[in-house]
């Protein structure tokens, strides 16, 4: 029996936990009961209203956390401390052989540190990011995580790269025992792309979002936005909200389904600028955060898409819609060298020439580009550079084969 703790506590986490929580059923499946990867999942909490947390774990059946957290929303120093704390405790109480974590969030870090202070491995899932700007709360986040975890799974070869560059790849990746003290490095793929394949089908089947914002396909951007980089500062928010507006005031749509963190400091900006007459033009449609599936099928329908989020610039390149990114550098740097992602930044220039080259033709997309070292089948098949879509069985099998004889 090997017995994982997963910490999860952001939306982008549940999705990705999602894909191998599947996949360690499938492993069981193929195991006597006495040789199950047991997992106990860990919600720190960090997200918690029902739009960004409890919807994914009924939409994509994740089994339901043994332990809510509720740690909640806080400073970074706060918040961190709390699940350091909290996390600390479960791991006394259930001493497992590994701690799994995702991403980038205050969750992930806070997963690993409290792992690795117990002297247990900790497992990092999307290791290897960097967007080299240090601002980014992330980015601290990824580079700890990175740092103290004793397995790294990458999900493409620029994370590999990083790892080497940066001198933390000690040990190639084999399916050697795995112990506290040796690295161990994995170019496994992005669990995101897993999920997409798996999703994409049941979300054409399941979402009638579509019907219910009164959209048809191709006639309207979709946009995201929620970067503190962003919505901390009312410069760059506002600039973002202007390229909003006069791409609306051609009488385009836009689409927003808009994070709890972007609507308060919208609503913010709105009060301060009433008195020089800023307000949002009505082409710009603000909804509540969506489902996965309703934006699956959002993202899949739109002419393009604006956003600042990680996942939400590898699910427009997966989906093959163009992608105008909110932020001036990306750790998803395929998606900008194979021509489907332009980095705008806030700069309301940069944003409306982007739209302009896009809406009148000027630019033609290049065709997908297939990566043949990862397996994959070549872009007609949705996939390039993020693996072959079974980057969470091989997880499973490589700490499965790494743990079990411990
Ligand atoms: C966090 C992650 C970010 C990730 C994002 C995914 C960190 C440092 N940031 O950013 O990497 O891309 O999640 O969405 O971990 N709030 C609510 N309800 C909720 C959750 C948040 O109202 O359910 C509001 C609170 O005012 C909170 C703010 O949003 O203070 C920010 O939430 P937080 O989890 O701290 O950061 P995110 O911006 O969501
Ligand atoms: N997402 C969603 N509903 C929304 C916005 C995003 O289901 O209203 C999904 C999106 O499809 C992607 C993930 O959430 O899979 C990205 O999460 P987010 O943008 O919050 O974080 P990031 O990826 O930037 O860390």
């Amino acid at each position: 029996m090997i017995k994982i703790v997963t910490i999860i506590g952001a939306r982008p986490q549940f999705i990705k936990a999602a894909a191998v929580s599947r996949a360690i059923a499938k492993k069981n499946q193929s195991l006597a009961g006495s040789d199950h990867v047991k997992e106990i999942i860990v919600h720190t909490g960090q997200h918690y209203d029902a739009n960004m947390s409890a919807i994914f774990f009924d939409e994509l059946k994740i089994p339901r956390p043994d332990y809510n957290l509720n740690i909640g929303s806080g400073s970074h120093g706060s918040q961190t401390g709390q699940m350091l704390a909290e996390i600390e405790k479960v791991l006394i109480h259930e001493k497992p052989d590994t701690v799994l974590t995702y991403g980038d969030t205050n969750s992930t870090m806070a997963g690993a540190l409290a792992a690795v202070k117990l002297h247990i491995p900790a497992v990092h899932v999307e290791a290897g990011l960097r967007s080299f700007n240090r601002q980014m709360p992330e980015e601290i986040n990824r580079i700890v995580t990175d740092e103290v975890a004793s397995v790294l799974f990458c999900p493409t070869k620029a994370a590999v790269n990083n790892l080497s560059a940066e001198g933390i790849i000690h040990k190639k990746g084999t399916t050697a025992l795995i112990d506290f003290n040796s690295r161990h490095c994995y170019l496994v793929g992005d669990v995101m792309y897993d999920s997409i394949l798996f999703n994409t089908k049941l979300a054409e089947k399941k979402s009638n979002i579509l019907t219910v914002l009164e959209l048809r396909p191709n006639e309207y951007y979709l946009a995201t936005l929620h970067r503190a980089e962003n919505t901390d500062d009312p410069l760059k928010l506002k600039n973002i909200f202007l390229a909003f507006n006069d791409i609306a005031a051609k009488g385009e749509k836009i689409i927003l389904p808009i994070h709890p963190r972007t609507r308060k400091c919208l609503t913010e900006l709105e009060r301060q600028n009433k008195a020089n007459g800023f307000c949002l033009n009505s082409g710009v449609r603000l909804v509540d955060p969506v489902g996965y599936l309703d934006m699956i099928q959002l993202e899949k329908n739109a002419k393009a898409i604006f956003t600042d989020s990680g996942g939400v610039q590898k699910e427009a390149y997966l989906l093959q819609i163009p992608c105008m990114t909110l932020r001036p550098e990306t750790e998803w740097v395929e998606t900008v060298a194979a021509g489907w992602n332009t980095l705008c930044g806030s700069s309301l220039k940069k944003l409306m020439v982007a739209y302009e080259v896009l809406n009148t033709g000027q630019g033609t997309l290049p065709p997908f580009l297939s990566d043949a070292t990862t397996g994959s089948s070549g872009f007609k098949d949705g996939v390039g550079y993020y693996g072959d879509g079974h980057a969470s069985e091989k997880i499973i099998d490589i700490i499965y084969k790494g743990f079990l004889r411990q």
